[in-house]
């Protein structure tokens, strides 16, 4: 049975009354300044990288989980406007205030990239955790970072919510639906761990690309692993379908089990240039015959990539903002 002790006791209790919800009432780090002020500059210093835009009119994100503070962080440093996008209200004002008066010093502070010492599960890995002054010269942070803009972004951040509009500085819209945003007005789209999770992916990737400007990017990174369900950490693709829907249970948070290459494949057929695909690659100790029919296309580059970066750029001209 490749499935551990734990996700079957998670499996069983997800279908207890009152123990329903024992999955995903925290969503991992965006609690922590900290953690969202280094998963913006790791998006950030690898646009800059791979020489895309560093400078947006409106950074949508999708799946912020518990604060807002990646895109807070956004604000902070080189975005006008910010929408997030849930499929849960986890964001709660007072978190998402506590976040954002802690981003504003680590800013000031000009505060190197917190590295994989402090968080060695975070990707991407960058070549060098300093401040990346030369995204973010001292000159343009100052413009930024003017206290009647800090004054604004806490005034909208205490009333976030309800719908998305072009007018605002701030839109947190959770749970979300199709008509929550408005056509091509964002310049990036971006997510961190999250397109593990949507059942229809490639349905989420077209509501994305109608969200972008033409010429806009995505930038995502994506967490391939079992999460622990499996022995091996990419064993749920040696699951079959019912035996891998067993073992969720009432699970919140279900993985959607698509491999790297789907997601690449789902960019390049809306027309997408793929511009960094940062992976993480990992030994695999499955063998093929292991493979649950559903995955046995799988190439060796699937089979091996347990997380990454992917940038891409929409195709056509971005408009001016
Ligand atoms: C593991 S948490 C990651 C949260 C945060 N990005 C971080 O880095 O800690 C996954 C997040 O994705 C959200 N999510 C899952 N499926 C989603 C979907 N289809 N649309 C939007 N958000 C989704 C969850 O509600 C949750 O906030």
């Amino acid at each position: 049975m490749p499935i551990t002790f734990r996700a079957i006791l998670v499996a069983v209790a997800t279908h207890i009354p009152g123990l329903q919800n024992i999955t995903m009432q925290r969503t991992g780090g965006t609690s922590s300044a900290r953690y969202c002020y280094s998963v913006w500059l790791r998006h950030l210093s690898m646009l800059h990288q791979s020489g895309l835009p560093t400078r947006f009119g409106t950074v949508v994100e999708i799946g912020p989980g518990d604060t807002l503070g990646v895109g807070l962080a956004a604000l902070l440093s080189c975005a006008d406007r910010y929408v997030a996008l849930d499929s849960v209200r986890y964001a709660q004002a007072d978190r998402n205030l506590a976040v954002f008066d802690k981003l504003v010093e680590l800013f000031k502070d000009r505060t190197a990239i917190p590295d994989d010492a402090e968080f060695p599960l975070v990707k991407p890995r960058l070549s060098s955790d300093t401040f990346p002054s030369d995204v973010l010269p001292t000159g343009h942070l100052d413009r930024i970072l003017y206290p009647r803009r800090q004054a604004a972004i806490r005034d909208a951040l205490k009333d976030a919510g309800g719908t998305s509009t072009a007018a605002g500085l701030l839109s947190y819209v959770a749970p979300y639906a199709k008509d929550s945003i408005e056509d091509q007005v964002a310049d990036l789209v971006i997510s961190q761990a999250v397109l593990q999770y949507p059942s229809d992916l490639p349905s989420v990737y077209r509501e994305m690309d109608r969200w972008l400007k033409c010429g806009g990017v995505v930038s995502h990174q994506v967490d391939f692993k079992s999460h622990g369900v499996t022995k091996e950490w990419n064993g749920h693709w040696a699951c079959s379908d019912w035996l891998w829907q067993a073992f969720q249970g009432k699970r919140r948070g279900q993985l959607n089990r698509e491999p790297h290459s789907a997601h690449l494949r789902m960019l390049t057929s809306l027309g997408y240039r793929i511009v960094c695909d940062n992976r993480v690659v990992s030994a695999s100790r499955l063998s093929r015959s292991q493979l649950a029919p559903r995955f046995a296309h799988l190439s060796d580059t699937d089979l091996t990539t347990s997380g990454a970066l992917i940038q891409a750029q929409k195709p056509g001209q971005l408009h001016a903002w």
